[in-house]
């Protein structure tokens, strides 16, 4: 039976007995892929250990099969640390200024993907379809033909891919441009998204255009899309549902007592925008004394990547931030500002998001951003938030009912939250119910169904050689 394997840096492999892991975005939308396939998950174990063995340690889990690999901490410091989120990750997210290319980080992300590769090409059977996931691993296809695979490899890229003259800021880009028309699909979150990889592919590469998203690259050929990810709509409406009962989710409300609730979740990362948005929450309540003591604002921000020098940084820059503003504005009885480092199991967070009067999702600069769609369908249907989304994130694109703000201008975005406040019910409803819909839609099984039926495709149809008035085009 064709089995599909998929391929990404972190894999969450359930506990025995099917009990799933603590899962962020990820991890849902590929639980979901294998929905409908056999399979093997292959990624990083998630640990690091000073002699890392070449073969994946295999675990059964029902239908999926998960192959995870150990890195050592060379490789973790020069592939994970450095290349993927000191390199990739600021220009994929228009941050140059934060940019730290390093010649060694990117000769550990080169080898860390050919050692993925020679791990698992010993995994795969030739009816299989390869879909791999992320940053982390953009050459992986490259190194998988080289070892002579002829199936079909799609790609999914989950963050944003920036315009040329910022992609190819990075040192490497050519050679990153070169390895993903190895892919035989190239998933990317929105059309900007698509037209800046498109663009620069034929500018810099001299890609060949073939009409319907085709390009052939150096005599290959590849597909580029959007296919915007989607969640677990059922899933999350029903832990929204039933949220009442959960403990945290009580006493976070009784503690509100009258006071209205604005929330913000976000990995701590500064493509979130936290410390921008602190100080927007700040003008608001300096330019509207009256809302002082009848608002608060829960900001949820678990650790992420602390290893990296630009998130310690940024770690001390949101306590500084949270300290000034509660010790400036706050009172005895009133703190502005809730700030929690902690991660939150998806029950209490869609808990908390139905109790929340505004949802503020204000990233710099965002791939998708699940927590947008996740409050939306949070909300109840008789008296629903109001989302204040940054237009800068991909969901902005499917969710254009939302007070769409800019996230650099903190008086518009208090501005937003003013008139989030005070919107009457029936405006309420009027903004939340077509993207309530939209998203019941567009979920996560219609992303990954989306994705694979034209991963399929590959094994046959796509790979013939363009027609000659393609290539004479
Ligand atoms: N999340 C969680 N617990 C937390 C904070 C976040 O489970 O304490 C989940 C959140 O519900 C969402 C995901 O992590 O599903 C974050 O996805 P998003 O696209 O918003 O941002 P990313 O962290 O992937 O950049
Ligand atoms: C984003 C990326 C994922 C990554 C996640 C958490 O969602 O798109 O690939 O897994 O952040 O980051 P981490 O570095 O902890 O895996």
């Amino acid at each position: 039976m064709a089995r599909l394997v998929i391929v990404s840096n972190r894999v969450a492999v359930p506990e025995e007995g099917g009990k799933a892991v603590a899962a962020g975005g990820l991890a849902v939308a590929v639980k979901e892929a294998f929905s409908s396939y056999e399979g093997l998950w292959f990624g990083w174990s998630g640990t690091v250990t000073e002699n890392p063995t070449e073969e994946p340690t295999l675990i059964d889990r029902g239908r999926v099969q998960y192959a995870v690999v150990d890195l050592s901490p060379q490789d973790h410091k020069e592939y994970y640390a450095g290349f993927a989120n000191r390199a990739l990750w600021p220009i994929m997210h228009y941050r140059l200024g934060l940019g730290a290319f390093s010649r060694s980080d990117y000769s550990g992300y080169s080898r860390v993907n050919r050692t993925f590769a020679r791990a698992l090409a010993k995994l795969v059977e030739p009816d299989d379809i390869i879909w791999v996931h992320d940053y982390h691993l953009l050459p992986l296809a490259s190194e998988l033909r080289g070892l002579g695979l002829a199936n079909p490899i799609g790609y999914f890229h989950h963050i944003p891919w920036p315009a040329a003259d910022v992609f190819n800021s990075l040192p490497a880009s050519g050679d990153l441009l070169r390895a993903i028309a190895d892919y035989d699909l190239i998933g990317l979150q929105t059309d900007p998204d698509v037209q800046n990889l498109s663009r620069n592919l034929i500018d810099t590469m001299r890609a060949i255009p073939l009409g319907g998203g085709s390009l052939m690259v150096d005599g290959r050929r590849t597909r580029i899309r959007s296919f915007p990810i989607g969640i677990d709509v059922e899933g999350f409406k029903e832990a929204a549902e039933k949220a009442g009962s959960n403990k945290v989710v009580r006493e976070t409300i009784a503690g509100l007592r009258t006071r209205k609730l604005l929330i913000g979740v976000d990995r701590l990362d500064y493509s979130k925008g936290v410390p921008e948005r602190m100080e927007a929450v700040s003008s608001f309540f300096a330019s509207n004394p009256d809302q002082r003591g009848n608002v608060t604002y829960i900001q949820i921000t678990p650790k992420s990547r602390s290893e990296v020098p630009e998130y310690e940084q940024l770690a001390r820059e949101v306590n500084e931030t949270v300290g000034e503003i509660n010790g400036s504005l706050g009172d005895p009885a009133w703190t502005p500002i809730q700030y929690v480092t902690k991660a939150y199991p998806r029950p209490v967070l869609a808990g908390l998001y139905r109790a929340a009067r505004v949802g503020l999702v204000t990233p710099m600069r965002d791939g998708m951003n699940l927590v947008a769609k996740e409050y939306i369908v949070a909300q109840s249907a008789e008296d629903p938030g109001v989302l204040v989304l940054s237009k800068f994130a991909g969901a902005a694109r499917q969710l254009p009912e939302a007070l769409l703000v800019n996230p650099y201008d903190r008086f518009e975005v208090a501005e937003a939250i003013r008139t989030a406040l005070y919107m009457s019910r029936g405006e309420r409803l009027e903004r939340w119910k077509p993207m309530a819909e939209r998203m019941t839609r567009e979920d996560v099984d219609w992303w990954a169904r989306n994705f694979l039926t034209e991963l399929e495709h590959f094994r046959t149809v796509e790979r013939e050689p363009p027609t000659a008035a393609q290539a004479a085009e």
